[in-house]
């Protein structure tokens, strides 16, 4: 009998402070930046999001968002044995902010690390989380994406402080019998780091270089469209699956236009997709566990339904998880 890992339980979390897009605006203009409602909804899709007060970190999302993934998983911290978070805006350099988080939900003994692969943090950390479970290595993990992006947004520039958001999405994950993850594709290609990173370090007790976000809007757009389509047939082929298979795309959830396109390559119409963008703008690694709460939550993503999850981001990295709930 095959053991498989499988989603038991989902929960995400969003910082109360919520920004639409007039309240940015009107925020950025007191600094002398020009945006609008208008440009934002037509570019992005994005018409508000979440940040976190000064004093909440990553680990303080993931801990709200971990607890109700245990809730309706019927699990308690202690029956943990793996967290892995994926977060791009860790609460300290080290430890991982998988530790922290472990010692504020009480699961203290588990295996706890960090998985940095920024937007696509979340399949990475998933299809780890699967492996570890496959190999019986691990048999009921917390799988989170959090994020705190606000932190490295600069404000100066408009074509990137409009686009992201804080919050967090886990799942608990675990050993079954049941198909759960069926396949998953991963893929990174390190001499695109240039079009998306925040170049800064901490060197000799300073901050080295820029500390704040960059990136090349276009070329990121451009490599997105083309790859989510491939790692989106090759997880299908690996799955023995069709497009036709899919019930619920959860595409990494930072521009409606490349989760449209995307759709319009698998011939799937928009009714398929999951949609939080609009509410959430992109939350990087938290962006697919907080839609996959959503669309668990309003009753769009129904148990034995298969499920595309799919992220791309920094590095660049980029994969797919396809899945049974
Ligand atoms: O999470 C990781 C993955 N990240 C992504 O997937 C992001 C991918 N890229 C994108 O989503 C889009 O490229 C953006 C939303 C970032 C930009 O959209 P675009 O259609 O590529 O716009 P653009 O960069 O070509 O800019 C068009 C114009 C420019 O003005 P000119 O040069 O045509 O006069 C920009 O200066 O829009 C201007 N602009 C803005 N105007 C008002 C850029 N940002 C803003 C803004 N408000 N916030």
């Amino acid at each position: 009998m095959r053991r498989y890992a499988r989603i038991t339980g989902t929960g995400s979390y969003l910082p109360p402070r919520r920004l639409t897009n007039q309240d940015l605006a009107a925020d950025l203009a007191q600094r002398g930046i020009e945006t609008s409602d208008e440009w934002i909804v037509e570019r992005t899709g994005i018409h508000a999001r979440h940040f976190a007060a000064p004093e909440v970190a990553s680990s303080d999302l993931a801990l709200e968002a971990c607890r109700k993934a245990l809730e309706a998983a019927g699990r308690q911290a202690q029956d943990i044995d793996l967290i892995i978070v994926a977060t791009s805006t860790p609460d300290m350099v080290f430890p991982s902010t998988a530790c922290i988080l472990q010692n504020k939900l009480g699961a203290n003994g588990c295996a706890a690390f960090d998985v940095q692969a920024v937007c696509s943090g979340f399949v990475y950390a998933l299809t780890v989380a699967d492996a570890m479970i496959q190999s019986g290595a691990a048999s009921r993990a917390l799988v989170v994406g959090a994020e705190v992006f606000s932190r490295i947004l600069d404000f100066n520039d408009r074509t990137t402080c409009v686009l992201f958001g804080d919050g967090a999405g886990a799942v608990v994950l675990e050993a079954s019998e049941q198909p759960g993850i069926l396949a998953s594709d991963l893929h990174a290609d390190g001499k695109h780091v240039g079009i998306l990173c925040v170049p800064g370090n901490v060197y000799g007790g300073q901050v080295l270089g820029d500390p704040l976000l960059k990136m090349d809007g276009q070329a990121v757009f451009k490599l997105a469209v083309g790859v989510l389509e491939k790692a989106a047939r090759a997880t299908l082929d690996k799955a023995g699956l069709t497009d036709a298979d899919i019930d619920w795309l959860i595409p990494h959830q930072a521009n409606i236009r490349i989760m449209q396109s995307t759709a319009r390559k698998l011939g799937l119409s928009m009714d398929k997709v999951v949609v939080t963008v609009d509410q959430h703008g992109n939350t990087s690694a938290a962006s697919i566990p907080l839609a996959l709460d959503h669309g668990v939550r309003s009753g769009q993503v129904l148990p034995g339904q298969t499920v595309l999850l799919e992220g791309v981001g920094g590095g660049f990295t980029w994969g797919a998880v396809l899945l049974k709930m």
